[in-house]
């Protein structure tokens, strides 16, 4: 499976601070933001990978992450021109994704949690059909919402409802296969100007080929989108560290846990690092492994 993120956007919730910087690079707590859902995908399995960011922000994401192969991964880029809404990744990554599986994730969520890696190993497996995720939340009516039936079954999934059919929002992590992209092709931008992701979820409902798991309250997904919660994610994430000495979304890490890298090439990448506490944090898990 190949993964996208999505790290457009123009970010004016987060406005004076992403006027002249993305929004995905701001720092939570000790990391760029994008961290976050790299290495989610990482964690998935997932090691070839499409960075799409605005035309301006392009390079700032590419000096950060490079080509992916010093993590061992393969990571691109495209450009998204204007917001022109979530499902435009498709279009924009028609050619990246090549007919085959692939899991979008917003480059603004953040998912920790015991049981994350398993659920989604679970479903990167998926070769037909798509794959969402709800997460139960106190104010449903921000998000897209899915509700089911009594039998579980999924019933409907609505962009924003006035009237929230339940309290599950879907989260910003999206499995499909490689039909998402002619689904993307054939929607109409929404009342508000976008082509939406819950108008493909709705497409695969319609088919009988959309499956929901539940992420559970052991699982913290956290929104950035505001000063509040971007604050909130930072404090969450240095609570957590501070905590255990381990860190969260550690690409170095991952990297190396998941044999992605080799020990040789895992001290290569700590030596410029070697008198900051992020490098002093790696040689201590080379050291304990
Ligand atoms: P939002 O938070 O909905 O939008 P935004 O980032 O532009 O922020 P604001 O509402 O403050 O103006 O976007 C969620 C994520 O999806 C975020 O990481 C940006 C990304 N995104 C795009 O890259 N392109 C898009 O067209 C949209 C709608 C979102």
């Amino acid at each position: 499976m190949k993964g996208i993120i999505l790290s457009g956007g123009s970010g004016t919730r987060l406005y004076p601070l992403t006027v002249s910087f993305s929004k995905q690079l701001m720092p939570v707590y000790d990391k760029p933001m994008i961290y976050y859902p790299l290495t989610t995908l990482m964690l998935a399995g997932i090691r070839e990978v499409l960075v799409i960011t605005t035309p301006q922000d392009r390079h700032a994401f590419e000096r950060l992450l490079g080509d992916g192969s010093k993590w061992g991964m393969s990571i691109r880029y495209a450009e998204q021109a204007e917001p022109r809404g979530i499902a435009e990744a498709f279009i924009i990554g028609e050619r990246f994704i090549d007919n085959n599986p692939v899991c979008l994730i917003l480059g603004d969520n953040i998912f920790y949690g015991d049981g994350l890696i398993r659920q989604l190993e679970r479903v990167v497996t998926l070769k037909t059909g798509a794959h969402i995720f709800g997460y139960f939340v106190k104010n449903p009516r921000r998000y897209g919402v899915v509700a089911f039936d009594e039998m579980q079954n999924v019933i409907s999934i609505e962009e924003k409802p006035e009237h929230p059919k339940s309290p599950y929002a879907v989260t910003g992590i999206y499995f499909y296969d490689g039909t998402v992209v002619k689904k993307a092709q054939s929607l109409k931008p929404s009342g508000r100007g976008e082509l939406e992701i819950t108008d493909i979820n709705n497409l695969y409902l319609r088919d009988g080929k959309l499956t929901v798991s539940l992420f559970g309250r052991g699982i913290a997904w956290l929104d950035t989108g505001t000063h509040e919660s971007l604050l909130e994610a930072g404090n969450f994430i240095q609570i957590i560290e501070k905590r255990q000495g381990l860190k969260i979304g550690c690409p170095e890490e991952i990297a190396f846990r998941k044999g992605f890298i080799s020990p040789d090439e895992l001290h290569e990448l700590i030596k410029p690092l070697a008198t900051t506490e992020y490098g002093l944090y790696l040689s201590r898990i080379v050291r304990q492994l």
